[in-house]
């Protein structure tokens, strides 16, 4: 069957977005036809290396005739807004995470998704990574048998360039704070074990005056109505790197551990068969690489390692299949683990501020993705 090209337009051409942009440029299911950023250099260079037009405002793309789906790639604080906006035009909208930086504007996206003619996908691309994938499947169809646990981790040392004091990604106010920032293993975990029905977060580690390093710790228990629990760590303070998403149940349990590029199932403390985060040798390769090295943040126009290049390719034929009413992994709960990460970080904030630590603003500080 042929299809005609799904017509896209992508909203920020800073980092993720130009990475957005170049894979479906590479990919013929898609007509890359504008790009848009308020910095209209920035727009005008990824428009003339993406073969579309470059716009200022976003408005435009709205109102667009030959648009079908819109890629928002902004900080996060404007991810809510930008995706009604484009909803109520009748486009679909692909968001990068998080959806949202708090609750009420998550449940208005998915609100306004409902109404609409085109489909809400959230860029949750650890779910369309095929090892991943394969990891949900077999969680979710009962091999593991009745489900009991969750774990999901991403602990390291995450240098903070010099000069990027005002940088979006270091304020609270427009990342949304780190667990939502950060939100990739906590995804994971809603996405298998569903809307947690209780949350415990305890916090701490606030930044010494004049560290290079932001530190932040997160650790976070979660029950589901199943009674499944689940536990989630999260820091940028961390020597001993942990990058990790496991489930288990009366039966076996699946470890995806993102360092090695493996996920390998276990039965009764016996590994019993493994297969690649990727299906592809040099991704997996990439992947196991980048997470030996020093962890800082990407400059805006930085090219992402190959690992990540190829996780979005991998997430593109998801947002396909979406546009041509297929399954995805992208469409599932795509609120779930913003109220889950939003009710976290209040927990995180006022710890803080009992403990007198300093402002949640000055110690809650974000880094990564
Ligand atoms: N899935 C992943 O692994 C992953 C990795 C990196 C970034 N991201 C996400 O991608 C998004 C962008 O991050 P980034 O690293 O590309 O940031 P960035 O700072 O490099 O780029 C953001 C761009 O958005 C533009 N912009 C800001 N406000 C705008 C607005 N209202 N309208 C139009 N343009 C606007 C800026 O000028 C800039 O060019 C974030 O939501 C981030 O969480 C996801």
């Amino acid at each position: 069957m042929s299809f005609t090209p799904i017509r896209v337009a992508v909203l920020g051409s800073g980092f993720f977005g130009n990475t957005l942009a170049m894979a479906c440029k590479e990919n013929d299911a898609f007509d890359v036809v504008a790009i848009c950023d308020l910095d209209g250099d920035s727009a005008q260079e990824l428009a003339a290396r993406a073969g579309a037009r470059a716009v200022i405002d976003p408005a435009e793309l709205a109102s667009a005739e030959d648009i079908d789906l819109v890629m928002i790639a902004t900080p996060n604080h404007t991810h809510a807004s930008a995706s009604i906006a484009f909803l109520q035009a009748g486009k679909s909208v692909f968001v990068e995470k998080p959806l949202a930086i708090t609750a009420e504007d998550a449940v208005a996206v998915t609100a306004a998704a409902a109404l609409s003619d085109g489909h809400l996908l959230v860029g949750h691309v650890e779910r369309t990574m095929p090892g991943i994938k394969r990891l949900f499947l077999e969680a979710r169809s009962g091999k593991l048998g009745t489900l009991l646990e969750g774990y999901g981790s991403r602990s390291r040392l995450v240098h903070v360039p010099e000069g990027s004091e005002d940088w979006w990604k270091l304020d609270h106010t427009r990342s949304g704070g780190e667990l939502l920032h950060e939100i990739h293993e906590l995804d994971l975990l809603t996405w298998v074990f569903g809307e947690p029905v209780e949350i415990r977060t305890l916090a701490g580690a606030p930044r010494p005056a004049g560290a290079r390093i932001e530190d932040s710790v997160h650790k976070t228990t979660l029950k589901f109505a199943s009674g499944a629990v689940g536990y989630h760590e999260l820091s940028t303070s961390a020597h001993v790197p942990d990058w990790k998403f496991r489930v288990s149940g009366t039966e076996a349990a699946l470890e995806a551990d993102f360092r090695t590029g493996w996920v390998t199932r276990y039965v009764d403390a016996v590994a019993t068969e493994q297969w690649g985060i990727f299906d592809s040798g040099r991704a997996n390769d990439s992947l196991r690489a980048s997470a030996e090295k020093k962890q800082a943040y990407n400059a805006a126009g930085a090219t992402g390692p190959y690992w990540m290049q190829a996780a979005v390719v991998c997430e593109l034929e998801e947002v396909i299949a979406a546009m041509r009413g297929q399954d995805s992994v992208l469409i599932d709960s795509p609120a779930t683990a913003v109220i889950a990460g939003v009710e976290a970080m209040v927990q995180a904030q006022t710890l803080r501020a009992q403990a007198n630590v300093g402002s949640a603003a000055s110690t809650d500080v974000l880094v990564g993705a």
